[in-house]
């Protein structure tokens, strides 16, 4: 197959990206992305030479792109991963969200349909979404497949409007297509905007650490390769017309988190312990903050067979050792856009 990846050289992209060059060899892939500060063809250095992985630098709101790509590559499916991701900058700024996420979706799905007019057999248009499209939960409960859509930031309910316009394709003009629903994901690679690799780089340059409001809020975090192996599985096996929840039974408050990695981090630093703790700062909180999200991914479990793998001490180990050992990589992406973002998102608080 011919498979169109966006946002490939984002985070979970550039993972699924290698997992598919790397486990599906006759399959060729081809990688759009427009490199935002998100994206980073550093994340992906070691697949230039691979004769199944192409790069398209380009922006998914641009139809004559979008057309000559689809033109030139003949693509059987698309697994659409482009977006603004990030909460906070949301919050600050929304109309990057609601062009990239909702009119670059649009443009998107109006390029698969009308290239695939009268041939949609087999074809796959598979849309990754997430969990926060559903609202915020309270101390009990998960979400599911049939959870009403309740979004409350700005990336949220961008992310929801363009999960509707999947749907709406699917129904109006028998686009096969598949959404799945997914938690927080960690791991390597990931932008240090978010909560993870953020604590972990202020812990290595002794930086304060800072925790919106009491730290309470949970979030199910889940491995970034049981993500991948989860997209894999639902594309070669999932039912278009379909979505699918992936959570990882895996829920922390942020306090607990952000706890249990100083301590990581100060066994792995030869620091004393509890050195680390002692900068976390309680900061002001992100206004309108989901208290809690959790996923019930019995669907994919009972119908597919996935599973999240067990060990999420060991992966948080070994996602910490993978920034410790790549500072450079940090360092590259906390420069220039990164310092200003940080001044203005945490001088304030
Ligand atoms: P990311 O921000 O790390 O990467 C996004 C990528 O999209 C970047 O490479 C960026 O250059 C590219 N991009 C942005 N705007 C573009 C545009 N207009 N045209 C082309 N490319 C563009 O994001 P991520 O964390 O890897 O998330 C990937 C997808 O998974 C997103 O759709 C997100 O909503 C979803 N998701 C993320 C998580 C998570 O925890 N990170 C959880 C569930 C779902
Ligand atoms: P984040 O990684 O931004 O993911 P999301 O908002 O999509 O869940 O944040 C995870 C949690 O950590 C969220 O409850 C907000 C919180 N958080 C902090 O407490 N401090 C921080 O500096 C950041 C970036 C997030």
């Amino acid at each position: 197959m011919k498979i169109i990846i966006t946002g490939g050289a984002g985070f979970i992209g550039s993972h699924l990206v290698r997992r598919w060059v790397n486990n599906h060899p006759g399959d060729v892939i081809i990688n759009l992305d427009a490199l935002t500060y998100a994206g980073n063809l550093g994340n992906l250095e070691d697949l230039v030479s691979c004769e199944n992985y192409f790069f398209v630098k380009g922006d998914i709101t641009d139809k004559d792109l979008l057309r000559a790509v689809f033109d030139t590559h003949k693509p059987d499916a698309v697994i659409h991963l482009a977006a603004e991701s990030h909460v906070d900058r949301s919050i600050s700024g929304p109309d990057a969200f609601i062009r990239t996420n909702v009119l670059g979706t649009a443009a998107l799905l109006d390029t698969a349909v009308s290239c695939w007019k009268g041939a949609m057999e087999g074809k796959l248009f598979y849309h990754v979404s997430t969990d926060e499209v559903f609202g915020s939960l309270g101390p009990q409960g998960k979400f599911t497949e049939t959870s009403p859509y309740q979004p409350r930031s700005p990336y949220s309910a961008s992310k929801a409007a363009s999960d509707h316009l999947v749907h709406a394709y699917h129904h109006t003009y028998g686009l096969p297509a598949i959404v799945s629903h997914c938690s927080n994901n960690f791991g390597s690679h990931q932008f240090p905007e978010k909560l993870i690799p953020l604590v972990i780089n202020n812990i290595r340059h002794r930086k304060p650490i800072p925790v919106y409001g009491k730290g309470e809020n949970v979030r199910d975090w889940l491995w970034v390769e049981d993500h991948t192996r989860a997209i894999d599985l639902i594309f070669h096996e999932g039912r278009p017309g379909e979505t699918y929840c992936i959570g990882a039974n895996n829920e922390w408050k942020n306090i607990d988190l952000v706890l249990l990695i100083c301590t990581l981090m100060d066994e792995k630093l030869g620091r004393k312990p509890g050195e680390s703790a002692q900068r976390v700062q309680h900061v002001t909180d992100r206004p309108g903050h989901d208290a809690r999200y959790a996923i019930d991914f019995s669907r994919l479990h009972s119908e597919l067979g996935w599973s999240p793998s067990p060990d999420f001490r060991a992966q948080l180990s070994h996602t910490i050792d993978w920034y410790l050992a790549n500072d450079v990589w940090l360092q590259m992406v906390t420069s220039g856009e990164y310092m200003h973002y940080y001044q203005r998102h945490y001088s304030n608080r």
